[in-house]
């Protein structure tokens, strides 16, 4: 709810922003963190939080095809879309720390080097409307990105599956990800914060305070400028109701008789 708000508010700043507004520019989304970006239309958003395993990663130690490495050199692969991690996970100082893609090289099945191969801090994201594809840039040292992943919206698939291409050394490295998590909010309701939930609660309760409140007071004019007291015949048939499922009747008519 508030980001569809957010979203509103986003969309109606950037084209009063703009001096010609310009249509082509509303497709694409901005950014909202590492994980999840929010459509320049406000049509909806893509989180990445679930689209991972349940400890994020997409592929753990998966072999990737390299094209002119030694017949004895292995190389697999470690992506997580939206959880940092870190390999080997016992070791610290490797070049794999807090990363959201690492390449590991292996010669003889002994020597393992770890490249840090992107991380999820100032990521890009670019959303195809046409191809429904949203894909993410994820740089390590430099400005040219490490790892490109296409995240495509695939309704029909069950959980997400990942394709990597070869490896090259002039091109980053391409990974294509079909998942119905990457389908305009298809996955984005379940990381609403405890925080929002609360607030959703909270607004409602203040809406019912404040129409109920409306019902039973009644404003009215004095000397001491206008004031609002309850409603008699709201609170006196609540009463009533009460006291009239209890024994103690008996009680509420001789109040009401010193009253007057
Ligand atoms: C989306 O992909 C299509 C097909 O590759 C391409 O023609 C189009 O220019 C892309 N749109 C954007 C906004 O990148
Ligand atoms: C999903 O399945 C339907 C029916 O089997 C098919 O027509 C459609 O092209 C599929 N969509 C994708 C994205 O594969």
């Amino acid at each position: 709810m508030s980001l569809l708000t957010l979203s509103v508010c986003f969309s109606l700043f950037s084209s009063s922003l703009s001096p010609h507004p310009n249509t082509a520019k509303k497709s694409g989304c901005f950014k909202v963190n590492d994980c999840k970006c929010i459509m320049k239309d406000g049509s909806g958003v893509i989180s990445l939080k679930a689209m991972g395993d349940v400890d994020g990663f997409l592929g753990r130690l998966k072999p990737v095809p390299a094209d002119g490495m030694p017949a004895d050199a292995e190389v697999l692969l470690s992506f997580s879309p939206c959880q940092h991690f870190s390999q080997p996970e016992d070791v610290t100082g490797s070049d794999c720390t807090n990363v959201a893609a690492c390449l590991i090289v292996r010669y003889h099945g002994l020597n393992s080097h770890y490249i840090n191969y992107g991380r999820h801090e100032g990521n890009e994201f670019h959303y195809n409307h046409t191809l429904k594809m949203l894909s993410v840039s994820y740089f390590a040292h430099d400005e040219r990105p490490m790892t490109v992943v296409h995240y495509h919206c695939n309704p029909n698939q069950s959980m997400s599956v990942i394709r990597v291409q070869s490896l090259s050394m002039e091109e980053p490295l391409h990974i294509w990800v079909e998942s119905p998590c990457a389908c305009l909010n298809a996955c984005a309701m379940g990381d609403l914060g405890l925080g929002t939930i609360f607030l959703i609660i909270l607004s409602l309760s203040a809406a019912a305070y404040f129409v109920l409140g409306s019902c039973a007071l009644r404003p009215f004019r004095s000397s001491s400028g206008v004031q609002i007291s309850p409603e008699h015949s709201v609170w006196c048939t609540t009463c009533s109701l009460c006291t009239e499922r209890r024994p103690a009747r008996r009680h509420y008519a001789d109040m009401t008789h010193s009253e007057q």
